[in-house]
Order: structure tokens, then sequence, then C-alpha cells
């Protein structure tokens, strides 16, 4: 009894954390589209819409956050570079780490 009360909760912390994970992976794909990152960068960072712009998939995720955070800041500023900045009131400081962290695991 004892062994299948034990198995039950078991099963049931796996089942937990998988479908917390796979929430995690869809609302930072999620929030790409939604923030509009993809308009730019492309299905999962790797198709940029002009040649110019940057590909993002499977870079370093502080590196990542990093330009988020002085592009929308204005600290980095170059032509290219305000494209972008007018669209950074879209997206948060907390939702700009988990974007971050997505990009650096998809493959290059
Ligand atoms: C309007 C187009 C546009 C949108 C929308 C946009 N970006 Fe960008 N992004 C750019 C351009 C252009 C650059 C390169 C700027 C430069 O030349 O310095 C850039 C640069 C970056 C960089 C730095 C890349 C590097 O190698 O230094 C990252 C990271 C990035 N964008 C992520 C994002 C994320 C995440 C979003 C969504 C929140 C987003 N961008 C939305 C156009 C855009």
């Amino acid at each position: 009894m004892t062994v299948y009360k034990s198995l039950i909760i078991t099963i049931g912390i796996i089942t937990a954390s998988i479908l917390s994970n796979s929430a995690q992976a869809l609302d930072a794909a999620g929030l790409y589209r939604e923030r509009a990152c993809i308009a730019c960068h492309g299905e999962e960072g790797r198709v940029p819409v002009m040649a110019e712009y940057p590909k993002i998939a499977g870079q370093n995720a502080p590196y990542i956050l990093a330009q988020m955070k002085d592009i929308k800041s204005g600290v980095r500023n170059n032509t290219h570079a305000v494209a972008m900045k007018n669209m950074m009131h879209l997206i948060s400081d907390e939702e700009m780490a988990i974007v971050a962290e997505w990009l650096a695991e998809l493959p290059k």
C-alpha cells in the first residue's frame, strides 16, 4: 500500500515538473512572437528579415540579455538598433531574461 502511494506521488511530481518545463518553454516562445522579436529576427532567431539584422539563436544568454537592455536603454545606439529600440517598450526586464535563456538554448 505505501509502495503504491509513494509510486503515485513520484509519478505526480515527475508529471508536474514536465508540465512546468514545457509551460516555461511555451512562455518564452510565445513572448518571442508576441513582443514582436520574430518580426525582425525571424523564426527562432535564425532567419532575420534583413541581411543587416543579426541571427540571435544560440548566443550566450548573458550577452543576449545585456544587448537587449542596452538597446532598450539607448546605450547601444546605431542605425539599425534604433528600429529595435522603438519596439522595446513592449517587453519587461523579467520577460527579456526569459527570452534570453530560451534563445541561448536554441541551435544556431
Ligand atoms: C524592428 C526590428 C527588431 C525588433 C522588433 C527586435 N529586434 Fe533585436 N535587433 C534588431 C536589429 C536591427 C539589431 C542589430 C542592431 C545593430 O546593428 O546594432 C538587433 C539586435 C538584437 C540583439 C543583439 C544581437 C548581437 O549579436 O549583438 C539581440 C540579442 C536582439 N536584437 C534580440 C531581440 C529580441 C529578444 C527582441 C524581442 C523583444 C528583438 N530583438 C526585437 C532588430 C529588431
